[in-house]
């Protein structure tokens, strides 16, 4: 089995941006970290990363056969209804993660447009919330093909 790990706009910067909110962690180690996890467990890890939401629509499209999705959309998760659409429209399970808490930050970070149709939801975890993405996901596949 196959699992898309998919990181939305700015998180190219993970490890240098905002490392109160995000830490220190590259996204390189982040990848690496699900890659090595989904060895373990079994699956290949597809990992991408776009800056731009067509981009983030085109790959979750791209997913729609894998064994599941896990998503770190970003700002788009506060507005995007194209990648909720997107999302909704695959049969696989896609996990959306953020690494901050973002119910103890800004207003605007408080909505997800995109954790309605979500598998799962992660945040507030840091980093580690990736790996529990991955688990979550594949939990959550096995349950639909059973
Ligand atoms: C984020 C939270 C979003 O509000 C923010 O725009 C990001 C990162 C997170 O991982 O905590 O880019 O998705």
């Amino acid at each position: 089995p196959t699992v898309l790990l998919l990181n939305g706009p700015n998180l190219n910067l993970l490890g240098t941006r905002d490392p109160e909110q995000y830490g220190t962690t590259t996204l390189a180690e982040v990848e690496e970290r699900v890659t090595a996890l989904g060895r373990e467990l079994g699956v290949e890890v597809v990992c991408a990363q776009t800056n731009s939401e067509g981009g983030m629509v085109d790959r979750i499209h791209a997913a729609r056969h894998y064994a599941g999705v896990v998503m770190n959309p970003g700002a788009y998760a506060h507005y995007s209804i194209a990648l909720r659409d997107a999302v909704d429209a695959i049969e696989a399970p896609v996990v959306e993660v953020h690494i901050s808490n973002v119910y103890a930050r800004e207003e605007f970070r408080h909505t997800s447009v995109t954790a309605p149709v979500a598998a799962g939801y992660v945040a507030g975890c840091g980093v580690l919330g990736y790996e529990l993405g991955l688990r979550a996901a594949l939990a959550r596949a096995a349950e639909r093909s059973s």
